[in-house]
């Protein structure tokens, strides 16, 4: 199987951690290891083949990252700009044969349980070989307006919608049978461009000549920026997941997080007693529940609880937890400002 690994986002809403030329996704925030390292290692046990579908301008930070971890022979290709999902997916698509089976990973994902998602991922195949768009459900503990929501019918899926408002997250989670949507999918390249073709093909049509203009040589397929930002701005999510009939799910208990915001990050580091984030650079008198991330800078607190205290070397940001969604906001002030 070929594991296609999505990492051109610029993840703003772990600003100052992540930045435009240094996002989330390679800064070594858990035991020395990026979350995209993370992501390689955890398919590498069954990938043929790693594409790594990625902003031009992180081309060497991948390499390398990719390098240390000695992984077997990859494909990068190079995005002058991001175009959300639907075409990044096309590109790899279209660089692929059309009866290979892909196995799409985000690349900011922690997932706990190794042996469960080795086996989510053998299912997702089978029904992949079927002609099917796999997609892998967690079971949803609270309305998450962030993610998408399948409906699922035994595999089948009978509706899902992409991040729904808080009023219809409600009502899914309580419904009992829908499952938030991962971000993995799994297909055959050709049943996937099939179905964009079909569903969005303005998307398919300029990512295709896209890709067809593309300036390959050995390590890279470089793709040209006028083509590309002519590509109307898509995520597979809405392009094809929302209207396919060919959509599956399986189930995946795999201990899946998704470091979308400081809030999910706080939710997986390691805690003291008082429910502080450990962290050598830290004092806390008598405050509970922060979340502290500092560089070399001591950082102490007082009587505090529920702040997120996030400090680098030319920006700190303070917050309240259970609003860090708003960081992507703050970005684009700070852009304004500079
Ligand atoms: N190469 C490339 N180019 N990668 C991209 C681009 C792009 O233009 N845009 C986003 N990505 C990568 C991101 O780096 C991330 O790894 C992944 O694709 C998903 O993009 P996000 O922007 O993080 O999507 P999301 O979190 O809003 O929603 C998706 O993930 C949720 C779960 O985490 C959807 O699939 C939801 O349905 C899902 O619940
Ligand atoms: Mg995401």
């Amino acid at each position: 199987m070929q594991v296609v690994i999505l990492c051109g986002g610029s993840g703003t809403r772990l600003w100052p951690i992540s930045r435009t030329l240094y996002p989330k996704q390679f800064v070594k925030l858990f035991e020395n290891e990026s979350l995209y390292q993370k992501t390689i290692k955890r398919n590498l046990s069954f990938a043929k083949s790693f594409s790594v579908v990625i902003n031009q301008e992180q081309y060497f930070m991948g390499l390398d990252q990719l390098d240390e971890l000695k992984a077997p022979k990859s494909q990068f290709i190079l995005e002058p700009v991001g175009r959300n999902t639907a075409p990044a997916i096309a590109m790899a698509a279209f660089a692929s044969k059309p009866d290979d089976i892909l196995l799409i990973v985000p690349s900011d994902h922690l997932i706990e349980n190794q042996s469960a998602y080795e086996d989510a991922v053998k299912k997702a195949q089978e029904l992949a070989s079927q002609d099917k768009l796999v997609t892998f459900g967690i079971k949803p503990n609270y309305a998450e307006t962030g993610y998408g929501y399948i409906e699922a019918n035994g595999l089948e899926v009978k509706s899902f919608k992409e991040k729904p408002d808080a009023a219809t997250a409600e009502k899914y989670v309580k419904a009992g049978n829908y499952f938030w949507n991962s971000g993995m999918f799994c297909f055959k390249a050709k049943v996937f461009l099939e179905e964009l073709k079909a569903y969005a093909p303005d998307v398919y049509e300029q990512s295709h000549k896209t890709f067809t203009h593309a300036r390959v040589d050995q390590s890279a397929i470089r793709l040209v920026k006028e083509d590309m930002v002519a590509i109307r701005s898509e995520s597979i999510d809405y392009a094809v997941m929302e209207k396919s009939k060919k959509v599956n799910v399986v189930p995946a208990d795999i201990g899946w997080s998704d470091l979308g915001s400081f809030d999910s990050l706080y939710e997986t580091l390691p805690k003291d007693e008082n429910g502080n984030t450990l962290s050598k650079n830290t004092i806390h008198l008598g405050s509970k529940n922060n979340l502290v991330i500092s560089d070399d800078r001591l950082i102490s607190t007082i009587d505090v609880e529920d702040l997120m205290i996030v400090d680098t070397r030319d920006a700190i940001v303070i917050a309240k937890k259970g609003s860090t969604q708003k960081v992507k906001d703050l970005v684009a002030e700070v852009k304004k400002h500079n």
